[in-house]
């Protein structure tokens, strides 16, 4: 079966398929209007001072356009765009070379910026603050301050979770943006242009469908619109219809929420195994074998905003309406 999908999108691969859906530009990014209306104005005036753009920080769970808006930002400004990322950043040393190595008013991005290490986080601050690099030259009694002047650039710094930076940090950040889920109708849009993109024919009520079942990521909305493609191709007539995307859902276990295997287990431990909680994350997360991080970061945002779990001080509490779509009755509580 896995051999059938593959030669179904022969002639591209997953990443590029992912490459050739990412919007270039504002009139291609779908939703997050109160974002991009801000970040339009910052860089219309920032390109009409011919100044670098104010340092941006946009925060928000994984799938939601971090990296497409910060190309997207480099390309409305017309400048050269690199990229690198917290965890890839060894030595202070590094950065500083890829500081020194930029040109006038270019963007650096920089990927999970919570996990850089502290040295190398320390570079950044004279660097995003006065265009400047400090170094301490020569051992003992000699030894002194120099400055090197870098050339005026733009960070934008990416990050699930903006609550693990820094205050040195954030505070050097002149924007910040924080991204939302996206509603169903956005995520129609998204689903509907993809479809034109990848050229397969799909019908009103099958996008919506997608979408809905899309927990609010644009990600996840592709991502499921290319296996639904697949099925549709080798079990249909390519033509993705409502039928089409319902049993291709069914089969990948995604609920009429979008929730999947592993939002259940969640939902499931905490009434099952915790009475309805509170029950902390590290706990929960070593009963059902997942990442307490990929539970925070993946799923529970969307978990919180149906209103199905709340955070409380003492841990996860599973709320009325997780029981009601469980179809499980909730506990009597005195
Ligand atoms: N606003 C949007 N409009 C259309 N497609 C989007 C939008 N945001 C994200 N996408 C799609 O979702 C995919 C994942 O986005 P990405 O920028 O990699 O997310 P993040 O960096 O936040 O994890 C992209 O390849 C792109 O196709
Ligand atoms: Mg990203």
């Amino acid at each position: 079966m896995d051999d059938r999908f593959i030669t179904s999108t022969k002639n591209l691969t997953d990443a590029e398929i992912e490459n050739s859906l990412r919007p270039n530009s504002f009139d291609e990014y779908i939703g997050q209007t109160k974002v991009k209306e801000a970040l339009t104005v910052y860089i219309k005036a920032a390109k009409s001072r011919k100044e670098s753009l104010d340092h941006v920080l946009l925060y928000g769970p994984p799938g939601l356009g971090k990296t497409t808006l910060s190309h997207i930002i480099a390309n409305e400004l017309g400048a050269q765009f690199k990229v690198t990322s917290g965890p890839a950043i060894e030595h202070a040393a590094d950065l500083a070379a890829i500081l020194t190595n930029l040109n006038q008013n270019d963007v650096l991005f920089i990927d999970e910026i919570h996990r850089l290490n502290k040295s190398v986080e320390e570079i950044l601050y004279p660097a995003m603050e006065d265009f400047a690099l400090d170094f301490i030259v020569g051992k003992g009694p000699s030894a002194r301050n120099m400055r090197l002047k870098i050339k005026p650039f733009t960070l934008i710094g990416a990050t699930t979770r903006a609550g693990m930076l820094t205050n040195p940090l954030r505070d050097r950040f002149g924007v910040i943006c924080r991204l939302e889920l996206y509603s169903t109708d956005d995520l129609k849009v998204i689903v509907k242009r993809s479809a034109g993109i990848l050229g397969c024919e799909i019908d009103d009520d099958a996008s919506v469908e997608i979408a809905k079942r899309s927990r609010g990521t644009p990600r996840i909305a592709n991502r499921l619109l290319k296996r639904i493609r697949d099925y549709a191709e080798v079990q249909g007539q390519g033509k993705i219809t409502k039928d089409i995307a319902d049993k291709t859902l069914d089969i990948m276990e995604i609920d009429d929420l979008g929730l999947d295997n592993i939002d259940r287990k969640i939902m499931l431990s905490i009434i099952n195994k915790f009475g309805g909680g509170p029950v902390g994350l590290e706990t929960l997360a070593a009963t059902i074998s997942e990442d307490a991080t990929t539970i925070e970061d993946v799923y529970e945002p969307y978990l919180l905003q149906l209103g199905f779990i709340a955070r409380t001080p003492r841990g996860r509490v599973a709320m009325p309406p997780a029981y009601e779509h469980l179809k499980i009755t909730p506990p009597e509580k005195d």
